[in-house]
């Protein structure tokens, strides 16, 4: 799978994104030689620089961020295809400069009128862009090549902000032409919860109401807000990350098995267990959210969120959240998910863990047990890639003492070959046109609507629960599941 001739424009090229993520994976493509060689970047942006300013710019976040080693002569060839085109969203002379650098670009390095435009900017400024390439007829290709969007999270605020987003650019772009980001969906771990449901046979039949107890879907990050109060505030935890993130893991685990691995066959699988989520009735016992306070981490004293810098320090954004969500379908009545996300929890670990109900009936009453937990197939989605498999096992000796052992996989130890990061196969699918690793409107629209009423409530009630970072969330988290009888995992 090598993208054909086609370049990339970043809007918001000065931000960190594109830094950190965007810059490093367009060159690790090239490096690897999943890039046609006249393959162009264009950057547009407020900020007055040069093409050179921008080469320059793009080689320190390589240099500093890419995955694959550096190659002179990658880089050269590469970087002949970088374009900077200066100007504001509502500039309409630096928008006719953008459509002339294209139409030079396809003649000097054979483009062939396909670019991708990415929107890597806040949503306000979605409207204006989208509107900028109609009027300037850069959203039309006119038949020669294509023409597709690419746009960041977050997409919208709410059900009716994201609706309104979809209508705009809907009024620009045909849905196909239309990439919406979930990194999430570009991991290779995540990717890979298909694989082990539907190219196996020994776990999907366990896969329902009838074996599993009860499932914990944890995304748990131990920096803070870092450099993104702007961002972050009035957003807050689960409106950055169980919207999104979070939901998308919940539909692959949850969802029936798709016809074919085609984006239409996967989006409404994905949809329908979307559509079948239930909240529960009462919100207050059970949903938590909270704000981290100062503390340690890493050996390291860390301010709290209200002393973070840009944080009104009367914020009440929750860094922490915490839900329980039931799917009502025959595969999954009555079994809870839970999802839980923070900032400045004990570790960074984004892990889904299907857990397993406990054996009907126990012969080894008269032995120790004690340590014998429930069963557990937990997808370790990050830092440590991998999958594995919890179950009791006879402790050796003469008595029939019982404990938990696991089995592991561990990616590092299974492949030689090394994962792209999640933008590289996500822009490069983008370059393809494979749609299969982007929600679609009707995905992101139904997850709002699932989150919209938590965070009304939540609006409404008070203040989140502090709790000090590098522990694990706030004590009404565990009350919340042991009110169920269970408890979180730490991982
Ligand atoms: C982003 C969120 O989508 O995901 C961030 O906006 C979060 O707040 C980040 O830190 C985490 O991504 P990853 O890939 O490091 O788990």
């Amino acid at each position: 799978r090598i993208a054909g001739p086609s370049g990339l424009v970043i809007f918001g090229v000065t931000g960190d994104l594109s830094r950190k993520k965007l810059m490093p994976a367009v060159y690790d493509l090239a490096n690897r030689g999943l890039l046609p060689p006249g393959f162009s970047l264009v950057g547009f942006a407020r900020r007055e620089w040069a093409d050179e300013d921008f080469a320059q710019v793009v080689h320190d976040a390589v240099k500093e961020h890419a995955r694959t080693p550096f190659r002179e002569e990658v880089w050269q060839q590469l970087s002949e295809g970088f374009r900077f085109v200066q100007g504001d969203f509502d500039d309409d002379v630096a928008f006719d400069r953008l459509r002339q650098t294209i139409e030079a670009l396809d003649k000097e390095r054979g483009t062939g009128g396909n670019f991708a435009f990415y929107l890597s900017v806040p949503p306000k400024f979605f409207p204006n862009v989208v509107q900028q390439l109609q009027e300037h007829g850069l959203s039309d290709s006119s038949g020669h090549g294509w023409r597709r969007a690419v746009i960041e999270k977050p997409f919208g605020h709410d059900l009716k902000s994201a609706q309104e987003l979809n209508k705009i650019v809907h009024r620009v772009f045909e849905p196909n032409e239309v990439f919406r980001i979930d990194h999430y969906l570009g991991k290779e771990t995540v990717q890979n919860i298909l694989a082990l449901r539907f190219g196996n046979t020994i776990f999907e039949p366990l896969w329902n109401r009838s074996y599993v107890d009860h499932v914990q879907i944890t995304m748990a990050e131990d920096i803070g807000i870092g450099g993104r109060a702007g961002y972050y505030d009035g957003i807050g935890a689960a409106r950055d990350v169980i919207q999104n993130h979070l939901l998308q893991l919940l539909a692959l685990t949850a969802m029936e098995e798709p016809t074919s691995f085609h984006p239409k066959a996967l989006v409404g699988e994905k949809l329908k267990v979307l559509n079948a989520v239930r909240l529960p009735d009462d919100l207050s016992k059970h949903t938590v959210r909270g704000q981290y306070a100062a503390g340690w981490q890493g050996g390291e004293q860390v301010p709290g969120y209200l002393e973070e810098e840009g944080i009104d320090p009367n914020s009440t954004t929750d860094t922490y959240a915490a839900i329980k969500l039931e799917i009502n379908t025959r595969r999954w009545a009555g079994v809870p998910f839970y999802l839980r996300t923070g900032k400045r929890l004990g570790r960074r670990v984004t892990e889904i863990a299907v857990v397993f109900q406990r054996a009907p009936h126990s012969p080894f009453d008269a032995y120790d047990t004690s340590e014998l937990g429930q069963n557990a197939l937990v997808i370790r989605v990050q830092p440590d890639e991998g999958v594995t498999i919890r179950f009791g096992s006879k402790v050796p000796g003469t008595s029939m003492e019982i404990r938990d052992v696991t089995m592991d996989f561990a990616y590092g130890e299974s492949f030689t070959e090394s994962s792209p990061e999640a933008y590289e196969r996500l822009i490069l699918d983008v370059l393809l046109g494979d749609a299969n690793l982007f929600p679609r409107h009707q995905e992101v629209e139904r997850s709002w609507e699932i989150l919209d009423p938590i965070e009304r409530h939540w609006a409404k009630n008070g203040r989140p629960e502090s709790y000090t970072s590098g522990t694990w969330g706030p004590k009404a988290a565990d009350e919340m599941l042991a009110r169920d009888g269970r408890s979180w995992r730490r991982p």
